[in-house]
């Protein structure tokens, strides 16, 4: 298919282009079509693809979601990136990725957008209540190449258009703000805010200040909402999210739940 916006380059080349950071995007692997980003990213970090490698691409056949679901973009419009982390924090802390992803990407995209993100646990971010990014986190231990994650960032960011049954869920850039973006633009400025974050982690150990962050940025904590795990439905208050990224619950009885996933609604 012709790409809707062929005046805007976007490859390895033109993303490496005055990047500027140190270790995320210094290899770039950029595909016109792809399985999914993830798949790619997973099986070169098994071969000792170093630190901060990105996978990207304009279309992705099988993206995919959290639970294992589609996630469908339209091609040369959106970003759809993994990137490889050789994380030296312990293993049962790796939970803050996420979390520190959304903080950095929101942070970004209202830069350059001009518009407010707000996050929604456990890995979304939001404009006026509507998906526009979603963030997956794949961790594997392994004996030979160390531990890693691949971590999956889709941004529907220039598509005018969704499926009708997640229409009234999901937007992007361009229909909140009724501009076209540079997506090269875009993923530079976002592998420069990631790498911040990431360098700042390590050297501070700081957990509580990047939840504090993502917080600030969450409209659900204090509301009644309904969460659907492993096919169960849990209905209460949000009451906080604490530093490994579990969801406090209050049930109807009072009791606090602790949520690791889940898929929330919040109730009217
Ligand atoms: C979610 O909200 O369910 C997470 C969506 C993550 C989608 C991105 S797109 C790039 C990377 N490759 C994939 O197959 N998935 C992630």
């Amino acid at each position: 298919m012709m790409p809707k916006f062929p005046f805007m380059e976007f490859n390895e080349k033109t993303i490496s282009t005055n990047l500027g950071t140190k270790v995320f995007g210094q290899r770039i692997l950029f595909f016109k079509s792809i399985k999914s980003t993830m798949d790619y990213a997973k099986k070169i970090a098994e071969r000792d693809e170093p630190e901060g490698t990105v996978v990207i691409a304009d279309y992705q056949s099988h993206g995919r979601g959290r639970f294992g679901r589609i996630w469908k973009a339209n091609p040369g419009e959106n970003i759809l990136m993994s990137i490889i982390l050789r994380p030296k924090i312990p293993l049962e802390r790796f939970s803050i990725f996420p979390f520190l992803s959304a903080v950095a990407v929101a942070e970004s995209i209202e830069k350059n957008a001009n518009i407010k993100v707000t996050t929604k646990w456990p890995n979304d971010l939001l404009i006026n209540g509507k998906k526009f990014c979603g963030i997956l986190m794949e961790a594997s231990i392994t004996a030979e190449s160390g531990d890693f994650i691949i971590l999956g960032i889709g941004i529907n960011v220039n598509q005018s258009e969704f499926p009708p049954e997640i229409r009234d869920y999901a937007t992007s850039l361009y229909l909140s703000t009724g501009k076209i973006y540079d997506r090269t633009e875009l993923v530079k400025d976002i592998l420069r805010q990631l790498e911040i974050n990431y360098e700042n982690l390590n050297k501070s150990n700081d957990f509580k200040s990047v939840f504090e962050r993502w917080k600030k940025r969450c409209k659900m904590l204090g509301k009644k909402i309904k969460v659907i795990q492993g096919g169960k439905e849990i209905t209460g208050k949000a009451i906080d999210v604490d530093d490994m990224g579990f969801l406090l619950l209050e049930d109807d009885n009072s009791r606090i739940i602790k949520l690791s996933s889940g898929d929330v609604t919040v109730l009217k």
